[in-house]
């Protein structure tokens, strides 16, 4: 294993004000998202928008690097650049999504298995070759009631760990994902729970599976409260206690943390990674961003209404946000 060119890339990812932009939606989610702003759901679609997000001016000033679609990253930009060599071009490393996603967890019900092991090595070298030098794995915890059950954590913790050790074997940095799902009545104290038991087993899971710390990038959800739940909480509520699980939980030799946004506002993901890094303590892990939704939700639109600038330009707002919020610079005035 090249541990030094792991650290690297490791590193680079989450060098200051850079984080990562997350355009790796499966077929299925992006075509849901294009018709859901009355676009037809074809191949050709998926490349014309994300191209036109790609060829955005100078967005290497905020994003580090960009996880692909296995299509996408067989793509090219409208000049016949493959897609993964026009990011090398600026400076963005391309990344790759390597789960096949998730099914049920059998003999539970309303519980998820992350699936995408097999195969993994001979396509983690495939992607190496196209320029890939990073992936993502993303497992899917509920809450609801008693759920979810210690057996489900602890699967999704071992496939967690050894997609990584492969990754890693192969030259590419793995992303950890295990996320703890907004959905539902649960509160914010619930989340930080059931958060914590999560990262504490994929971590412990992680040294059994001597995956090298030093070069994984960990992509957790933050402490919020359910979707369904109305407890007033707030933003630096939110912050403190995300900082306070990962404190307990992740390793000091994780070089960084990129969060998902997991369907908060585009505003409150950029708020609450502001405030965590503008806290007065400093952390042994860089604070970050790696987002679909907060960094793209905007942007579909206006791409919809046929506007591929506009689109560029919301785009690029929010990445700007973002990198601001990683000095903890961003300031609500900003957003108008
Ligand atoms: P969101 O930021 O939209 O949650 O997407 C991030 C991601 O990659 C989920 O796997």
């Amino acid at each position: 294993m090249d541990t030094n060119s792991l650290e690297k890339i490791a590193n680079d990812l989450v060098a200051p004000g850079k984080g990562i932009l997350a355009a790796d939606e499966s077929n299925g989610t992006m075509s849901k998202r294009l018709e859901a702003v009355g676009i037809d759901p074809s191949e050709e679609n998926r490349r014309k928008y994300r191209v036109n997000l790609f060829s955005s001016e100078n967005y290497e000033k905020a994003i580090s690097g960009v996880i692909l679609y296995d299509e996408t990253i067989r793509q090219k930009m409208d000049d016949g650049t493959d897609i993964p060599q026009a990011m090398i071009n600026r400076g963005i490393y391309p990344g790759i999504k390597v789960d096949t996603g998730t099914i049920d967890f059998e003999g539970h019900e309303g519980e998820k298995v992350t699936e995408g092991l097999d195969g993994l090595k001979e396509r983690c070298q495939e992607y190496f070759e196209m320029g890939a030098r990073f992936t993502k794995w993303r497992a899917v915890i509920s809450i609801d009631g008693e759920k979810p059950s210690d057996s489900c954590v602890s699967e999704n913790a071992q496939l967690l760990a050894k997609y990584a050790r492969i990754c890693q074997e192969c030259g590419l940095v793995p992303i950890i994902e295990p996320e703890v799902l907004m959905d539902g009545l649960h509160s914010a104290e619930r989340c930080l729970e059931v958060t914590s038991r999560v990262l504490a087993k994929t971590f412990s899971e992680c040294e059994i599976n001597d995956v090298y710390l030093p070069g994984v990038l960990l992509k957790p959800n933050m402490i919020i409260s359910g979707n369904m739940n109305d407890e007033q909480i707030t933003r630096k509520q939110v912050a403190e206690m995300t900082v306070r699980c990962l404190s307990e939980n992740v390793p000091t030799e994780v070089p960084g943390i990129v969060f998902l946004s997991g369907g908060q506002s585009d505003e409150d993901a950029t708020a609450h990674l502001n405030i965590m890094n503008k806290m007065n303590k400093k952390h042994p892990w860089e604070l970050s961003y790696s987002y679909g939704r907060a960094l793209q939700a905007s942007a579909l639109k206006e791409w919809a209404k046929g506007s591929p600038e506009s689109s560029q330009l919301e785009f690029l707002k929010r990445a700007e946000m973002n990198h601001k919020a990683r000095y903890g610079e961003w300031d609500i005035k900003l957003e108008n």
